[in-house]
C-alpha cells in the first residue's frame, strides 16, 4: 500500500459529510513547501514564453504557472506546421523552441517583479551535464518556486535521441546533478508515460532527491496525413499528442505514481473539462496541469475548475483538497 493511502484524509474522501460548523472550504495545496492558492498549474509549453503572457495565466486563476521549458541555448525549433489540433486533442512538433536562458531568466524576473503567484522555471538539455548546467546558470539569475526538469519531450529524438525518461537511472542521475545546482530551490521532474515502469522511473527520481514529480508530457510522438495531398502534416511528420485524448493515461500515470511514491504530482494531461481536473485529484495529483485545453476551453477553464471545484468540497462539507487527493484508491 502507498504511504499515502494510511491517513485519515482518505478515509474522509469517501463523501461523508463532517459535522461541527462549516469551515471555508479552501482550495489552497502545499507542494514541495510551496502554498498554491489553487491547485491548478499552467503546464510548460503553452502561453509560458513571455512575463506578460504568464500573468495573463496567473489573472486567469492558475495556483502557479510553469515557464517554456530552455535551455542553455537559444533554439528555432520544428519548422511550422508545428502545432495541429483534431477533434481530440492536439499534435505538437514545436521542438522546444526558446529564446535561451538568459532572455528567459529576464522574462521570470519581470513577472516576478509584478505578480505574487509562484513561478516553475522549466529547463531542458541534451545530457547530465547539461541538465546542471542548466539548472546552475538560470539559477544565479533568478529564483523560481520550483525548478522542473524536463526529461520527457516526444518530439525531439531525432536530435536528442530517446527522452531520459525512458531510463529510471538517467532520470535519477540527472534529479541528483540537477539538486546539486538547486540552491535549495525545489525540483520537480517532468515524466512521461512511455517508459518500462513509471513506478521504477518515480522512485529513481525521488530516491535521488526529487521533492515533486510532473506527469505526464505528451504523448507519442503521433502522426497524422492530408488525404488530399497525401502527406504527413506537420512539417516535422510526427508529433507529441495531447488534451482529451490523453486524459485516461494520464489519470492512470498519476495514479501508478501515487501508489509508487510519497512526494507530491502535479498531474498534468487532458484536462479540457473541470471534472477531469477532479479525476486527476482523486487518482492522486497534488496539483493539475493544463495546457491544451487552454486551446481548446480558454483561460476560463482556469476560473470553472476552481468554481468547480470549490463547489465540490463545499457540497461535501470537506475543508480542502486534502480530502480528496487519491480517494479513489479506497
Ligand atoms: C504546444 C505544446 C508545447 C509544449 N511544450 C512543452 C515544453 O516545452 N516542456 C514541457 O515539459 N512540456 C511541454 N508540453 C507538454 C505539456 O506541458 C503537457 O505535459 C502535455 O501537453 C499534456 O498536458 P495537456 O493535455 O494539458 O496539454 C507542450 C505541450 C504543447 C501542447
Amino acid at each position: 500500500m502507498s504511504p499515502h493511502l494510511s491517513t485519515d484524509r482518505h478515509r474522509a474522501a469517501a463523501g461523508d459529510r463532517v459535522t461541527g460548523p462549516p469551515t471555508p472550504p479552501s482550495l489552497a495545496v502545499r507542494l514541495a513547501g510551496v502554498t498554491l492558492a489553487s491547485p491548478l498549474v499552467l503546464a510548460s509549453g503553452v502561453m509560458g514564453l513571455s512575463a506578460s503572457s504568464l500573468e495573463r495565466v496567473a489573472a486567469a486563476g492558475a495556483g502557479a504557472v510553469t515557464t517554456k521549458s530552455c535551455g542553455l541555448e537559444e533554439r528555432q525549433g520544428h519548422p511550422c506546421p508545428a502545432i495541429l489540433p483534431f477533434a481530440h486533442g492536439l499534435l505538437n512538433a514545436v521542438g522546444l523552441a526558446n529564446p535561451g536562458l538568459d532572455e528567459m531568466a529576464a522574462e521570470i524576473a519581470a513577472f516576478q517583479a509584478r505578480t505574487p503567484v509562484p513561478l516553475i522555471a522549466s529547463i531542458f538539455a541534451k545530457n547530465e551535464a547539461g541538465f546542471a548546467e542548466a539548472a546552475g546558470r538560470l539559477l544565479e539569475r533568478v529564483t523560481p518556486a520550483l525548478l522542473e526538469v524536463n526529461v520527457s519531450c516526444p518530439n525531439v529524438a531525432s536530435e536528442f535521441g530517446q527522452p531520459f525518461a525512458a531510463d529510471a537511472d538517467a532520470c535519477g542521475r540527472i534529479t541528483a546533478a540537477v539538486k546539486a545546482r538547486a540552491r535549495g530551490i525545489p525540483v520537480a521532474v517532468k515524466l512521461s508515460l512511455q517508459c518500462p515502469s513509471l513506478a521504477h522511473v518515480g522512485r529513481a527520481c525521488q530516491d535521488a532527491g526529487a521533492d515533486a514529480l510532473t506527469a505526464i508530457n505528451s504523448v507519442g510522438p503521433g502522426m497524422l496525413i492530408d488525404i488530399d495531398v497525401r502527406r504527413p502534416i506537420l512539417a516535422n511528420q510526427v508529433g507529441g499528442l495531447s488534451g482529451a485524448a490523453i486524459l485516461p493515461l494520464a489519470v492512470r500515470a498519476v495514479w501508478d505514481l501515487f501508489q509508487a511514491v510519497t512526494i507530491p504530482i502535479i498531474g498534468t494531461g487532458g484536462v479540457t473539462r473541470p471534472e477531469d481536473a477532479l479525476q486527476l485529484i482523486l487518482a492522486g495529483a497534488t496539483a493539475v496541469g493544463i495546457g491544451t485545453g487552454i486551446y481548446t476551453g480558454g483561460l476560463e477553464l482556469f476560473a470553472a475548475t476552481n468554481a468547480f471545484l470549490a463547489d465540490r468540497l463545499a457540497h461535501g462539507g470537506l475543508p480542502s483538497l486534502d480530502a480528496l487527493r487519491g480517494a479513489a484508491h479506497g
